[in-house]
């Protein structure tokens, strides 16, 4: 995810920027710039690529005296990684500088807007229109020019603002985006994240959405957008540096466990209009190329191949086009039938494993249409597809996937709504009743981790000297059943496999006895009674069965030794809330037997060899 870091006070502002910006590293970035006023004139420096190269070029800060600056480290999201993309951007006249995190929803209506009245943009990025619209607002005042531009924004920031007409202050805003205030008798700060502060005070603000921030070096003054001052409470920051660098959580894993309900608005929000249309800024695929499609194909690796395998189920009920969820290393070798009537969908976090972008070359060589998922914004997947729709995951960087699974679960789910719609094979009650289920899937897992966080931790305990375990499931339970089961036996190193429920009698029942720990997924409603039936089966064996399901099962009760329940959604929508107790069931498992969790042996995040 993107960082901010800003200062103002008596030091030299530019080796404190680079300093704080080395401190967000960890969160990854692919470009860092800084803006200073120096002399009275704003100075900006930017540069694609490693920190070094922007430091080497202004010598770690001290070619340049200023003492009031803003820095950032980028993360492509709108625009690849480049020198015109970094941040900060200059507005126009080249009075204003903005560091940004998060995401403009509206920004190509205001991007339009601007470019009717003239303006000129440099680059690509969602975040040039702040920029432009502080210009175009100024009414000679930071602070109401600032509250008048926020007016104009939708989405999610966290901002920095400079303006070079007042050389000593720098002022700040949030609204979903974290930004906190640092002070201390040699100057005041603001940053995304705490250790970019860290060194230099514990003394900080949290600050409330939409809360505005004056940051002077001798004072912070705080705001409502009314410009009515509000009083804060300074807070004594505990945390030491590492810890602060995984926001105070032991791991990146559960970190990003809890950061899902943030990642999953950030990809459903600007994808759903606000007539309840959903927008697919990167299709460019035409009805009658959509008309043309007779098979699907869903391509990938790990983890982004279980999200295929539930894509399966997804697809072909709304879409009515036959999918099949393929291996990237299986799809490669073995000449797959594919021509100009097949659409393949390309699933990769990382957007560089091997096999995924061999298995891309390999349809596209066949004639088929490419339409790719991925979360690195200019990774090679995004480049070599025909259409590329983003995850807005951030970076992830535990080595297990958690946010960035769930989001492309939910991107699936909104391209089977697409084309579904395009096709005329879905009702528009059926829409609204998905869309609306889709929107609400945030606030529910955000529930699921509020609930079971505890519940898991004690269940952890009692299941983490089990040597197998066994997950089962039918449809879409099946598919999450293959997430939970991988997610298990990657950080845990406990035997773990996934059967599809009905395939039990034919093999796997043979290996269960007294005390196999099995986990059985029961969201499917259809399917109940089906799998409620494996459990008995499994039970008479001397299973210890732990069973997931909704709230309104409670007959499972009399079948399973403990029972996770979670919301009832729609059938097709289940996995991305059944996938969550099950990836903290892993995480606790793997912390209670003292695994290296973020990092588990033999097993690399991005996997650039075959
Ligand atoms: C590795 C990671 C998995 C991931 C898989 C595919 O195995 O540990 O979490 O699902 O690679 O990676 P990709 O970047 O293509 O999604």
């Amino acid at each position: 995810m993107c960082g901010i870091v800003g200062y103002v006070g008596d030091k030299q502002s530019a080796p404190l920027l680079i300093e704080g910006l080395e401190k967000l590293a960890y969160r990854g970035y692919d470009s860092a710039g800084v803006a200073v006023i120096e002399n009275g004139k704003l100075r900006i420096d930017k540069a694609k690529g490693h920190l070094e190269v922007l430091s080497e070029r202004i010598d770690g800060g001290a070619a340049i005296q200023s003492n009031v600056g803003i820095g950032h480290t980028r993360w492509a999201t709108h625009g690849r990684p480049s020198d015109e993309n970094s941040h900060p951007h200059r507005s126009g006249s080249g009075r204003f500088a903005v560091v940004h995190n998060g995401i403009i929803e509206n920004y190509v209506q205001l991007k339009a807007e601007l470019i009717d009245k003239g303006v000129e943009f440099c680059s690509e990025t969602d975040t040039e229109v702040i920029a432009h619209l502080l210009e175009e607002l100024y009414d000679g005042e930071l602070l109401s020019t600032v509250a008048k531009v926020i007016g104009r924004l939708q989405g999610s920031y966290a901002l920095g603002i400079l303006c070079e007409e007042h050389p000593d202050e720098i002022v700040a805003i949030r609204s979903s985006s974290p930004l906190i205030v640092g002070l201390s008798d040699a100057g005041n700060f603001i940053a995304s994240d705490i250790p970019a502060i860290l060194s230099h005070t514990r003394k900080i603000y949290h600050l409330e959405n939409d809360e505005l921030v004056l940051l002077k070096g001798d004072g912070v003054s705080i705001y409502t957008l009314e410009l009515e001052p509000v009083l804060k409470k300074v807070e004594e920051v505990t945390w030491d540096v590492a810890a602060a660098e995984k926001g105070g959580y032991a791991h990146f894993m559960i970190k990003e466990i809890i950061e899902q309900p943030r990642a999953l608005q950030d990809t459903i929000s600007p994808r759903v209009d606000d007539n309840g249309e959903i927008v697919l800024d990167g299709i460019t695929l035409t009805a009658q190329q959509l008309k043309n499609i007779k098979k699907i194909y869903i391509v990938a690796c790990g983890s982004a191949y279980h999200v295929g395998v539930v894509g399966k189920y997804v697809l072909e009920k709304l879409t009515r086009i036959p999918t099949e969820a393929d291996l990237a290393s299986e799809f490669r070798y073995r000449s797959p039938l594919v021509d100009e009537s097949t659409l393949c969908i390309i699933i990769s976090q990382s957007g560089e494993t091997a096999d995924t972008l061999a298995a891309l070359r390999e349809a596209k060589e066949r004639g088929a249409r490419v339409l790719s998922i991925v979360n690195v914004v200019g990774s090679s997947i995004a480049n070599e597809s025909d259409d590329v729709l983003y995850t807005w995951a951030g970076p992830e960087i535990a080595v297990a996937t958690t946010k960035a699974y769930s989001t492309q679960l939910v991107m699936l789910d909104l391209i089977a709504l697409y084309i579904a719609k395009r096709l005329g094979r879905i009702t528009k009650e059926e829409m609204r009743g998905l869309l609306s289920s889709i929107i609400k899937l945030p606030g529910r897992v955000e529930a699921i981790i509020e609930s079971y966080d505890d519940r898991l931790r004690e269940l952890a305990e009692k299941f983490k000297d089990y040597e197998h375990a066994y997950f089962l499931g039918r449809n879409v339970d099946y598919a999450v059943a293959l997430e939970a089961s991988l997610k298990l036996k990657e950080i845990s190193y406990i035997h773990s496999e996934a059967y599809a429920a009905g395939e039990l009698k034919h093999g796997t029942i043979s290996l269960i006895e007294e005390n196999t720990l099995v986990v059985a997924l029961a969201g499917c409603h259809r399917l109940f009674a089906k799998t409620l039936s494996n459990i008995k089966e499994v039970k008479a064996r001397g299973a210890y069965v732990l069973a997931v399901t909704t709230e309104d099962n409670t007959a499972i009760e009399q079948e399973a030794d403990d029972v996770l329940y979670i919301p009832c959604t729609k059938e097709l929508l289940m996995p991305s809330l059944e996938v969550v107790p099950m990836q903290l069931l892993g995480y606790y498992i793997a912390l209670a037997r003292g695994c290296d969790i973020d990092k588990p042996r033999n097993l690399a995040k991005s996997v650039t060899v075959e």
